[in-house]
């Protein structure tokens, strides 16, 4: 199974590159963000657990998250792999999900990590909170707080997965053609 993680930080085009991938090699797209926003929309008990941390940009539980994949992880039946997206992005989220995959004897190939600069970033959500209805695009200082917690929480799994000898970076700062081209062919050379 070709399991991806497409990392980087908040606007850094996970959600953009992770559909056009999961359409070429046939995976399955997870967004923990997607995810939840859908539970916040139902209004299931989860989603009224998950509604004020999203909305103020800050990491739901690790138990919220790992429960949502092992779950995804039992229905794969007709893909070739999983693009994950916005997951993993703690520590403990990162030792459980190689846990369940060592389970399944199916390891992650690669981490493909998206580099693009705070200032850039910042444009692109803002330019985004314009027109969608995420609360978390709409406010600048929110912003800033999913960039701390990215520093805080997330950033310390590219050693994680450097040491794994997993993790590649391609520039994020480029047209969304040119860099969908790059992450298509590294994941040609591991399909
Ligand atoms: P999540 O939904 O994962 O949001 P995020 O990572 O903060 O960032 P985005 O999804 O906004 O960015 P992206 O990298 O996907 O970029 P996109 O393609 O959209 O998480 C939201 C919240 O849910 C979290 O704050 C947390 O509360 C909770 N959560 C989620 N997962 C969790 C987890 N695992 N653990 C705990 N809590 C979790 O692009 C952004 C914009 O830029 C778009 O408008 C796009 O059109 C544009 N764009 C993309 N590429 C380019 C380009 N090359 N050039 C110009 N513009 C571009
Ligand atoms: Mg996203």
């Amino acid at each position: 199974m070709l399991h991806i993680i497409l990392f980087g930080a908040p606007g850094a085009g996970k959600g953009t590159q992770a559909t056009q991938l999961a359409t070429s090699f046939e995976l399955k797209h997870v967004s923990t963000g997607d995810l939840l926003r859908t539970e916040i929309k139902n209004q299931t008990l989860l989603g009224l657990q998950a509604k004020p941390l999203v909305d103020a940009g800050t990491l739901v539980p690790d138990e919220i998250v790992i429960g949502m994949i092992e779950n995804l992880l039992s229905h794969l039946v007709g893909y070739k792999g999983v693009i994950f997206d916005g997951f993993p992005r703690t520590l403990p989220q990162a030792e459980a999900l190689d846990a369940l995959l060592q389970k399944l004897n199916q390891p992650i190939k690669s981490v493909l990590t998206l580099d693009v600069p705070e200032k850039e970033l910042t444009k692109r959500l803002l330019l985004r909170g314009e027109t969608s209805n995420r609360p978390d695009d709409k406010d600048e200082s929110i912003i800033q707080h999913r960039f701390q917690q990215y520093e805080q929480k997330t950033g310390i799994l590219k050693e994680y997965y450097l040491k794994q000898n997993k993790l590649k970076s391609v520039d994020g700062t480029r047209s969304i053609e040119n860099i969908t081209a790059d992450l298509k062919s590294i994941c040609n050379s591991l399909a």
